[in-house]
């Protein structure tokens, strides 16, 4: 794949998928603009030190990018030994996980819409969940319901602005060994349930997402919209 020319946002291009996703579009030629509130760990991106929580600190950073092709929407938090059933979700739980989460998602599509739309083949890229849209969110109220109002979003998003040539969609990764779930990894009942309810029997690499990411930014896709996409080894369809 050839994306020479494009310019590329991402949110949380630190983090274990996001870095695998820097890396797989800048192997097309791609720009990458890496907006994280932790360090680059892809020298090869633009890298913004930002808090997706703050209004201020994402307008700032996207002030400098004109053009935006395609913005992923990556970066995300799961409390995990926090997040639980409903009776049990602190306040403070739940408010943790909606900021990044959902308004995270919502202030960074806002102000990418005007690179967006100049670009005239802007694609958004939201990153979501097997826990927000099927029952495997059990136990993780304030992610599951992050995540589920993130893919909503697109939806909206792919309706509203498609007269500007914006499209919108969602990706679904499976289970992946990152950061964002080492605590479930570590943990030796919850660790091999994750992977028994998988019924490819594995956990995905977060590599396994980028030839479906690189194609949803590129013009290839220009007929995809409003749609999800799993990366699952099948957990959605189980
Ligand atoms: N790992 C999995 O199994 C899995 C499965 C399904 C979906 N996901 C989703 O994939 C995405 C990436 O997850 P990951 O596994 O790479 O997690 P990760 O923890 O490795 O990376 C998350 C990134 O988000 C950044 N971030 C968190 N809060 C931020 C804030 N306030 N401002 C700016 N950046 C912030 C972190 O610094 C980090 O770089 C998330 O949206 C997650 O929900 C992950």
């Amino acid at each position: 794949m050839d994306l020479k020319g494009y310019n590329v946002v991402i949110t949380g291009g630190s983090g274990g998928i996001g870095s695998a996703l820097v890396s797989g579009l800048v192997a097309t030629g791609a720009a990458v603009h890496n907006l994280d509130i932790q360090g680059a760990a892809k020298p090869e991106a633009t890298f913004y030190k930002t808090d997706l929580t703050s209004e201020t600190s994402i307008k700032e950073a996207l002030s400098t990018i004109e053009k935006i092709d395609a913005l992923i929407v990556c970066a995300g938090v799961q409390l995990v030994g926090q997040d639980s059933k409903i009776g049990d979700v602190s306040l403070e739980t739940w408010q943790k996980t909606v900021d990044v989460n959902m308004t995270g998602a919502f202030l960074s599509v806002k102000h990418a819409i005007p690179g967006l739309i100049k670009s005239g083949r802007g694609s958004v890229i939201l990153i979501g969940s097997p826990t927000g849209m099927t029952m495997e969110g059990a136990g993780y109220t304030a992610y599951g319901a992050s995540k589920a109002g993130m893919m909503g979003l697109s939806r909206i998003i792919a309706v509203d602005y498609k007269e500007e040539g914006i499209r919108a969609n969602v990706v679904v990764p499976g289970t992946m060994s990152t950061p964002l779930i080492q605590k479930i990894w570590d943990d030796p009942e919850k660790g091999p349930d994750l992977i028994r309810r998988t019924p490819l029997g594995r956990m995905g690499k977060p590599s396994d997402l980028v030839g479906l990411v690189n194609w949803l930014v590129s013009e290839q896709s220009s007929f995809a919209t409003g749609a999800w996409y799993a990366v699952d080894g099948g957990m959605t369809a189980r």
